[in-house]
């Protein structure tokens, strides 16, 4: 069998050789590498990839079972190996579908039912003078639902929903400031309901709420898998939303986890914000792969990490609203796909999941876009735009934004050649030695990868889409990779240390010898905290 890893080994170094915009030299290059779903455009044609690595890229996910494996995953097979659990957020937002099986049985009437009490209880809320709503987890149970109701903020029109995720108590504290424990909701939002952080918050929530006048029983929601729990926390069991096993933490935002967003913009724009990922989920189920827009998007992450060494990658939404989406997705990205055994607990003998980062264009132009147009390193660019924005009078903006976004892609490909360098320093009066000089800090290397993603505008729909995407994009690359993307027994250790650390913190306990360097730490607070 061809080891496809070695041809794109040989196909990278023969890419060395070129240009990205030599490829464009090709007929039809921008419409041969993008590819469309509804009204989404994919364009990777900014990458250095041409047909014959696409088709290995193609042949690597097929002969690493992405196909079979996808199928396992959309009909309840235990893909999670190592917890022993299927992976079925799909079927949260499987509106239209069949049946959906899982252990013999038909899920779909829990989570219509599930879905059908969530939006009573979401009508209920904002016909009833509940003013704000304070949404407390943290990782999955508090990205999906923050990075949503920021995203969608042109369609909140219910109460305004605050985010509470850090232990530190700065983060309730300015959450809480300014609202009135009457009018508020609680909502604490946790699948094991036993994260240290989400307790704490949730605890000093509750104290708040009796200080100030608010009924924690009337005034407390949970989302949960662990309902023995909600109710020895005291939370009304009318008022508690579950969710099975088979809904991973950071892949829950479609479910009850999604409440708080479903408060702010409504139950119809939920549904649609559940039929976008339904609609990347129907693509991603029957696209050939050559058209597949998760496993392109996939194959590209492939292609410039494990491939051409390329250690991380930058998330560039030129949307203001998707300000937190790098944020999301590096819970998403690294907790999922950041593992070093395979499947069956051998070594990874490739780099896994890449380090996710990137902001909000055009703010990281004025910022770290330096490094990436002229710095040592190669960071692969993913772009992300709307052809509108929501502020009709505003459009002169808009037309800016995405100058600015077409124009960094353009940049990153093409670069500025020493010669225009020149002639650009002269112009300013530089001669001789020091023109030279000059010219060299002015020239742009180019040949730097982008990709980008287009859509109409961001609205309840395509937000599901751009999830969904990116939700298979991480399971293509995970499949491809041999790793389990679905469990995460990287957070364990610092959790148990922080554990075992806190009385030592609080000084009823002498710091072990065996860490001399925590024992200086502590000491110094100790000192500093009188
Ligand atoms: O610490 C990691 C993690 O388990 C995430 O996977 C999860 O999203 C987060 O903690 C919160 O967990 P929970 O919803 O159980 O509070």
């Amino acid at each position: 069998m061809t080891d496809h890893w070695q041809t794109l080994g040989a196909q990278a170094a023969g890419a060395q050789e070129r240009r990205i915009s030599d490829l464009f030299r090709h007929n039809n290059r921008s419409a041969v590498f993008s590819t469309q779903t509804g009204d989404m455009l994919f364009d990777y044609s900014k990458t250095n990839i041409d047909a014959a690595t696409r088709d290995t890229l193609v042949l690597l996910a097929r002969d690493a079972g992405v196909e079979d494996r996808r199928e396992a995953m959309f009909t309840g097979a235990k893909i999670n190996e190592t917890e022993g659990r299927a992976v079925l957020h799909t079927a949260l937002r499987n509106l239209d579908g069949g049946a959906v099986m899982f252990d013999g049985q038909d899920v779909m009437a829990q989570v219509h039912d599930t879905l059908a009490a969530m939006r009573r209880f979401a009508n209920r809320i904002r016909e009833s003078g509940i003013t704000d709503v304070v949404n407390i987890g943290i990782g999955g149970s508090d990205l999906g639902p923050a990075m949503a109701t920021a995203a969608l903020s042109p369609y909140h029109d219910g109460p305004r929903c605050h985010f509470v995720s850090n232990v530190d108590g700065a983060d309730i504290s300015d959450k809480l400031r300014g609202l009135d424990a009457k009018t508020t909701l609680v909502i604490v939002a946790s699948k094991t309901f036993t994260t240290v952080e989400t307790m704490t918050n949730a605890r000093t929530a509750r104290a708040w709420m009796r200080d100030h006048g608010g009924d924690p029983k009337r005034q407390f929601a949970a989302l949960s898998s662990a309902t023995d729990k909600t109710e020895s926390f005291g939370i009304d069991p009318d008022q508690v939303f579950g969710f099975e096993e088979w809904v991973g933490g950071r892949y829950s935002v479609w479910g009850p986890i999604g409440l708080s967003l479903m408060i702010a913009i409504g139950a119809k724009a939920f549904d649609a914000f559940l039929r976008g990922a339904q609609a990347m989920d129907i693509h991603f189920r029957a696209a050939d792969l050559h058209e597949n827009m998760p496993v392109l998007l996939a194959l590209t992450g492939i292609w410039h990490n494990q491939i051409c060494g390329y250690a991380t990658r930058a998330v560039l939404p030129y949307d203001e609203r998707l300000a937190m989406l790098p944020s999301y997705l590096q819970q998403l990205e690294m907790e999922s796909n950041g593992k070093g055994v395979l499947m069956d607990g051998s070594d990874a003998p490739h780099h896994t999941g890449p380090v996710v980062w990137g902001a909000a264009g055009t703010n990281g132009q004025h910022a770290f876009y330096q490094l990436i147009h002229q710095g040592t390193r190669i960071v692969p660019c993913e772009f992300l735009l709307a052809a509108r924005g929501h502020e009709p009078d505003l459009h002169h903006h808009h037309q800016l934004l995405i100058a600015n976004c077409l124009a960094q892609s353009k940049a990153l490909m093409e670069g500025r050649s020493l010669e225009t360098a020149r002639k650009i320093a002269a112009d300013k009066g530089f001669t001789g030695a020091d023109l030279e000089r000059q010219a060299r800090h002015r020239v742009f290397g180019g040949n730097r990868p982008s990709t980008t993603l287009l859509y109409p505008q961001l609205d309840p729909f395509t937000l599901g889409q751009i999830i969904a995407l990116y939700e298979h994009r991480v399971f293509v690359e995970g499949v491809i990779l041999g790793i389990n993307s679905f469990d995460q027994w990287g957070v364990e250790l610092g959790k148990e240390l922080a554990t075992s650390l806190q009385p030592v913190v609080d000084g009823t306990k002498q710091a072990s010898n065996d860490y001399p360097s925590t024992a200086t730490l502590v000491a110094y607070i100790h000192r500093h905290q009188g």
